[in-house]
């Protein structure tokens, strides 16, 4: 299986944090964000991993990154996105990086505590279609929501404003091949942009979507009170984590 990290677009929400340097860069606690979802994949046992990134501060990627030495990698890959056109856009630039095999995608504002490696076997077995990772949150508002029925999803809402779970579809998302010639057919959403949600709304049609539930806690940080956040998490980890050494 290969690891695509989305860190493209432009980070207006974290303004004017985000006016000479990528969201993606800014520090969590004692890491800059992109090393979380990295880490998250590595720690799943994915290896080979494509980042997409975008806007002016590109570069400085490749500059802290390299080759991903530090994350015990022999070889980072890149794409670059021009513009902002959505995730499911910056998610089209990896197809022939996919080259056919299953994909790991995770936004690269997205951390979580636990490990998605279970899941990430469980859905090998599933063999086809796609797999998401949901967390009950108490501002479903802000994300994706899936819509249940007993242990299906049976549609998931862009940002609704009366949700109809408090079922987060977080960032990190496993699919097949067939995920590219989903993404080939979207039409930009209201805001523009081609929408992860259609994506898999696709495969909630097919009847291939299935899901976990992730343990632990999970954030992004792309609004001001979501960057607080998830380094108060990361620290506390931390220190519980040296507590018990
Ligand atoms: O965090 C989970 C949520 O992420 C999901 O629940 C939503 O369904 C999903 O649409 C997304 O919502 P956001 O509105 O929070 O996404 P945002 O625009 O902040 O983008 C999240 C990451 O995706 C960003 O850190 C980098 C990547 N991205 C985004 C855009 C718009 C790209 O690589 N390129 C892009 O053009």
């Amino acid at each position: 299986m290969k690891g695509i990290v989305l860190a493209g677009g432009t980070g207006s929400r974290l303004f004017p944090l985000t006016k000479i340097t990528n969201k993606h860069l800014l520090p969590i606690y004692d890491k800059p964000m992109v090393y979380y979802p990295i880490q998250t994949l590595v720690d799943a046992g994915i290896t080979d991993i494509m980042l997409v990134t975008g806007g002016r501060n590109s570069g400085d990627f490749l500059r802290l990154l390299g080759n991903g030495k530090e994350f015990g990698l022999k070889h980072l890959n890149y794409t670059y996105q021009e513009g902002e056109g959505g995730i499911a856009e910056a998610l089209a630039l990896a197809e022939h990086f996919a080259d056919g095999q299953p994909i790991c995608v995770i936004l690269g504002d997205n951390l979580i505590e636990g490990n998605i490696r279970e899941s990430v076997e469980q859905f090998r077995k599933q063999g086809r279609g796609a797999r998401i990772f949901l967390k009950e949150v108490h501002d479903a508002q802000r994300f994706g929501v899936a819509e249940l029925a007993g242990d299906r999803i049976v549609g998931i809402e862009e940002k609704p404003a009366h949700p109809k779970s408090n079922y987060a579809v977080t960032g990190i998302y496993l699919y097949d091949a067939t995920v590219f010639d989903k993404c080939r057919v979207l039409k930009p959403s209201h805001r523009g942009e081609l929408e992860i949600t259609d994506v898999n709304n696709a495969y909630v049609r097919e009847g291939s979507m299935s899901f976990s539930v992730l343990d632990g806690w999970w954030t992004d940080a792309g609004t001001f009170d979501s960057l607080l956040r998830a380094a108060n998490l990361v620290a506390r980890k931390r220190t519980s984590s040296a507590a018990t050494d």
